[in-house]
């Protein structure tokens, strides 16, 4: 069998098969690009469920090619008891102690599907921050809320002092993001929804296998979602999950993600629809996957650490470097390595010096980054969408992405985080670590005989 992959991309750039254009891809046969892969000269994006694909996922696939049932509703007989979303649900719940599981299209379907079964709509304001990725506020977005983004601390998650300054008597919910696989300071949070009475929806979709106080990231909250889209910790392809303990939030999702069926019975044509749902529904192809990903994750994430561990002692070397604050590090899932420099302006030359050696893939700037921090959301700041939205809604939406993030700045503009790869040896780990380790020493030399 072969794949399609973007040569130029596989060699340095962002590893995204099939996004390119057809005229550069080349013929890869998988192992080539596992190789390739294996090398310190490639810049990975984001989590790295599949760099370990594997027979044990072709295995789950073909169980459902065999029947031809792709869908994961309805044709009882043909399927021959496959059922492999709801076998992923029952093993999300397993895995990370939700009581209920409604698997998704995506992550961003599964945060619309479960602000919408929380009740979050019209005029409501939910308050997220301001580095995350796009789909949070557009999700806030596609059910007629307002995204009041608040500033992050070193955490790189919602700092809850800017939390309780945002809440006004329309505040609905307080989302947190647990960003590059680490978690935000739960306790307060909590803290702060149980005295103003808010919902609590935690969005995981970047931090699957963390925990807080011994409880999984996304199974804290009144709900919580995750992504399986192709780089994330574990993938499906595309997908996504609601968790939650609550029946009627649950019950509320099921519906949703499947055009308000309220698939009582077993005739999917008798369903009554007691509310207006859509399409979020996962394929049983891609539910197939992610339940070969999930009876790995333990494999994973024990790799990530080990990884994790090694490259910090490295970065350590260097006393001018300094860590994210992960406020249970035991429950870190090791994504990541987010390290902050003293200045804005040290951070930026080393960052150009990465850049220079070559070795600055697999480490991310997200101050510039179009996708994860406001400073680039220009399409959200000025809020344009293709179809009109309320004159009200436009507004509020506008006033609040042009606030002053000052704060966030101060953070953001000072950190770069390393993703981490399960393909790694060690000795490639050290070999990255010093390289990088040495240009950050010489770029804080040359600054230190500058002044
Ligand atoms: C923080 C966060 N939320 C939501 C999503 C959306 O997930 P998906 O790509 O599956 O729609 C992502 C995906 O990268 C994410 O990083």
């Amino acid at each position: 069998m072969r794949y399609w992959y973007n040569q130029a991309a596989v060699n340095g750039a962002f590893i995204t098969p099939s996004l390119k254009t057809k005229h550069s891809n080349v013929f890869l046969p998988l192992p080539d690009l596992r190789k390739q892969l294996q090398t310190s000269n490639y810049k990975l994006k984001n989590m790295p469920g599949y760099e370990l694909w594997s027979d044990k996922e072709r295995k789950e696939v073909n169980d459902v090619l065999e029947t031809g049932i792709l869908m994961r509703y309805g044709f009882d007989g043909p399927r021959k008891g496959i059922w492999k979303s709801k076998e992923l649900e029952a093993a999300v719940n397993e895995t990370f102690g939700s009581k209920y599981a409604q698997l998704t299209s995506s992550g961003t379907a599964a945060l619309t599907t479960a602000m919408s079964a929380l009740g979050i709509g019209y005029g409501d304001e939910v308050i997220t921050p301001s580095f995350t990725f796009v789909a949070s506020f557009e999700a806030v977005l596609s059910v007629g809320a307002v995204p009041v983004l608040v500033d992050v601390d070193d955490t790189l998650t919602l700092n809850p002092e800017a939390v309780r300054k945002a809440i006004t008597p329309k505040t609905k919910a307080v989302m947190p993001v647990h960003m590059c696989g680490s978690m935000a300071d739960m306790d307060a949070l909590i803290a702060i929804c149980k005295e103003h009475n808010l919902i609590l929806l935690e969005d995981a979709c970047q931090s699957i296998g963390g925990t807080y106080k011994g409880k999984h990231l996304g199974a804290i909250g009144d709900a919580g979602t995750f992504s399986f889209d192709f780089v994330k910790t574990m993938t499906c392809a595309e997908g996504g999950v609601v968790m939650t303990s609550r029946e009627d939030i649950y019950l509320k999702s099921d519906g949703y993600t499947d055009h308000g069926h309220d698939h009582i019975g077993v005739d999917r044509g008798a369903d009554l629809h007691p509310f207006i749902g859509y399409n979020y529904r996962i394929s049983e192809l891609h539910a197939a996957v992610g339940l070969a990903q999930i009876k790995r994750l333990n494999e994973f994430l024990t790799i990530q650490k080990k990884n994790h561990r090694l490259l910090k002692s490295i970065l350590e070397q260097v006393p001018e470097i300094s860590f994210r604050r992960v406020p249970d590090p035991v429950g870190d899932s090791c994504s990541f390595i987010s390290w902050f420099l003293p200045t804005e302006e040290i951070t930026r030359v080393v960052v150009a010096e990465l850049k220079a050696q070559g070795i600055l893939a697999g480490n991310f700037y997200w101050f510039d980054n179009n996708w994860h921090y406001i400073r680039k959301w220009d399409h959200l700041k000025n809020a344009i969408t293709l179809n009109s939205l309320s004159p009200e809604l436009k507004e509020r939406v506008t006033q609040q992405a042009n606030k002053d993030f000052a704060a966030s700045d101060a953070i953001m503009s000072r950190c770069i985080s390393t993703s981490i790869s399960l393909l790694w040896t060690e000795e490639q780990i050290k070999e990255k670590g010093e390289k990088m380790v040495s240009t950050i020493r010489k770029v804080l030399q040359n600054r230190a005989v500058t002044i």
